[in-house]
């Protein structure tokens, strides 16, 4: 037996009740209501309202189209120059050749040249908590596109391998809108800005396409630093990501990714999930969810190294990120 206690305008009354009714009693009231099958089984009861969106599938399309329309690329005209392997370019070649395709980063080219990416890391960088020397290091630049934080840990001294998906249809997509990208022809290669930029550049950057579930030690070797960015966000299974980045991690991981700053500090596993529509954006985490997430997929240490809001050329506002450094 166990004993209930109710108290109504100043008037109290004990009663005893058998154990087991105790246990529905508790389970009722912590459920905020509902209707007892037997003495385990209880149904919610309102069932609760279902809070649900209807996924607008022609924004999703669209977001993709206007990537490859002229206001992402140069203000000069397009050239359709080829750009596979050849000889560093320069001069007005270069500037024909930046024209050529959508960039993501803004990378500074011999001759003055940027390139007009929607992203501009550069006032970034000094406040990124990357390594000033990274001469005998072994690099790996995860999800590298363009390849602006390859070259710029290249430019710190390392060996780098830079890795990112074969063309968009590998990204992580709800499979209607992967089969609507590719019916309106929207399907590209990617690494040509990449491919350009090295050039240009004269780097010895090692460009490998795999994708991050395909990480493994026995393929790349392991590396003193691994670098990712503005990926968990895109991924359908960020937390099997993170493991095979803690794989091929033999030092520390600088790990910087998208964050909700306002979803509540008290719960740290708080995650807004987004389904991969628009911008095949899938999840904006916590901060505390995405630090737990690095820990959960193995790394032994993580600390935050700081947040910052960087918006795109195009945009208005931007997104809040966490830059974390995560021990192997
Ligand atoms: C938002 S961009 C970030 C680029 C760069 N890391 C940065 O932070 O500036 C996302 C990149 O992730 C790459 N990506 C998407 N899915 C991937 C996957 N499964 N494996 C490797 N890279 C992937 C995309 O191709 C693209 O280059």
């Amino acid at each position: 037996m166990s004993t209930r206690s109710y108290t109504w305008r100043g008037f109290s009354a004990t009663i005893e009740v058998p154990d087991s009714v105790g246990r529905l009693i508790r389970r009722t009231s912590r459920l905020g209501g509902g209707t007892a099958a037997s003495g385990r089984l209880i149904f919610a009861d309102p069932l609760p309202q279902l809070l649900i969106q209807s996924r607008n599938f022609e924004d999703a399309l669209q977001y993709f189209r206007a990537w490859f329309s002229p206001v992402h690329s140069g203000s000069t005209a397009r050239g359709g120059k080829q750009l596979g392997e050849g000889p560093v370019i320069g001069g007005s070649d270069m500037d024909e050749a930046v024209d050529a395709f959508p960039w993501y980063h803004s990378i500074e080219l011999p001759g003055g040249v940027v390139t007009p990416g929607i992203f501009d890391h550069r006032p970034l960088v000094p406040h990124y908590g990357l390594p000033a020397d990274l001469s005998t290091q072994r690099a790996l630049d995860v999800a590298t596109f363009d390849g602006f934080w390859a070259f710029e840990l290249e430019r710190r001294g390392a060996e780098v391998v830079a890795v990112d998906i074969d063309r968009l249809s590998s990204l992580d997509l709800p499979p209607q809108l992967r089969s609507a990208i590719v019916a309106d022809g929207l399907d590209r290669e990617s690494g040509q800005g990449f491919s350009l930029a090295h050039r240009a550049l004269n780097s010895k950057v090692q460009r490998v396409v795999s994708s991050v579930y395909d990480l493994d030690p026995a393929a790349l070797g392991t590396f003193d630093l691994v670098h990712v960015a503005d990926l968990l966000l895109h991924l359908e299974r960020p937390l099997d990501a993170l493991r095979h980045i803690r794989s091929v991690t033999r030092g520390t991981a600088l790990i910087a990714d998208v964050i909700d700053l306002h979803l509540k500090r008290s719960d740290n596993q708080l995650v807004q999930y987004l389904g991969g529509w628009w911008s095949a954006m899938w999840w904006i985490p916590s901060l505390d969810a995405l630090a737990q997430m690095v820990l959960d997929a193995g790394f032994s240490r993580v600390r935050l190294h700081t947040v910052y809001n960087l918006a795109g050329v195009h945009e208005h506002d931007g997104l809040w990120r966490a830059v974390l450094i995560a021990d192997a």
